[in-house]
């Protein structure tokens, strides 16, 4: 699908694996909206994204942001382009002096797949009422993560959020596919962003030991390419692409 001219949701685009997939897609020709909670850092990345971007705070787990989000990205023009990078992490683990709480798994669980089901939910009823363009009316991106399947001791919660978002890519894409929607998924492996520069320096120093090809963490431009190439290949759909050089996380 071409993005020139088109509207593009990011959500999550302020920041890490979202703005550097904005700033792709900007470079596309695409009019951009971010969204993120914090008013101050999503302005500062609309800003340095230039004149095709725009921000409108919000956050995903929020039905009237969503759609307040929504409105604003079709008064910028057709919508088809869904990008679903806002998700947070936490550990800890279920026996020992600090357990995870109920309500702290639940609280993962909201943000990561309540959150983007939330957006998407609300975003297939406008993309569908687009106009069919070459063979698409729209693209769905969402982000899981390598956790969902090789998750950590600790990672209980984000490990499920994450499963999850895998898990309903396929039914997601066979019920949009009547409508030219299409779902695919990208699982990151370990990337340079603020989420997991909160990770402990010697746990990451293991993690980054275990990378078998290219030894480093990714780029957030290296998760947006191929954001963009799954936009531009009608081909792909309903399935999860594994980013993550190789990486199969042994336990700690
Ligand atoms: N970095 C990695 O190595 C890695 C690996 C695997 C998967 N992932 C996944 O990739 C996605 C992006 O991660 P990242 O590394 O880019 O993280 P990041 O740098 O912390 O960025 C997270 C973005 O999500 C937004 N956000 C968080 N909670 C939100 C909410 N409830 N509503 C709206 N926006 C919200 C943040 O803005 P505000 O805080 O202002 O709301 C920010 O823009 C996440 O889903 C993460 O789980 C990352």
């Amino acid at each position: 699908m071409q993005l020139k001219d088109t509207v593009a949701l990011v959500t999550g685009g302020t920041a890490g694996l979202g703005l550097a997939t904005a700033r792709r897609l900007v470079a596309a020709g695409a009019r951009v909206l971010v969204m993120g909670r914090s008013e101050a850092t999503g302005r500062a990345a609309a800003d340095g994204l230039g004149p095709l971007a725009a921000f409108v705070a919000g956050d995903v787990t929020e039905d009237e942001a969503v759609g307040r989000v929504l409105d604003a990205a079709g008064e910028m023009g057709e919508l088809r382009t869904v990008v679903c990078c806002a998700g947070t992490t936490y550990s800890k683990q279920i026996l020992g002096r600090r357990v995870m709480r109920a309500d702290e798994f639940e609280a993962v669980i909201r943000t990561n797949l309540f959150g983007t089901f939330n957006v998407i939910r609300q975003a297939v009823p406008r993309m569908a009422a687009q106009p069919l363009v070459e063979e698409d009316r729209g693209v769905v991106i969402t982000t899981s993560s390598i956790a969902a399947w090789d998750g950590q001791n600790g990672q209980c919660a984000y490990a499920a959020s994450k499963a999850a978002i895998a898990g309903m890519t396929l039914p997601l894409a066979r019920e949009l596919a009547p409508h030219a929607i299409r779902v695919v998924d990208i699982a990151p492996g370990l990337f340079d962003t603020r989420l997991t520069s909160a990770v402990p320096d010697g746990v990451l120093e293991h993690l980054r030991g275990q990378v078998p090809h290219p030894k480093r963490f990714g780029s957030g431009d290296e998760f947006a390419a191929l954001a963009e190439h799954v936009i531009g290949n009608s081909m792909l759909n309903g399935e999860t692409v594994r980013l993550d050089a190789g990486l199969r996380m042994a336990p700690l």
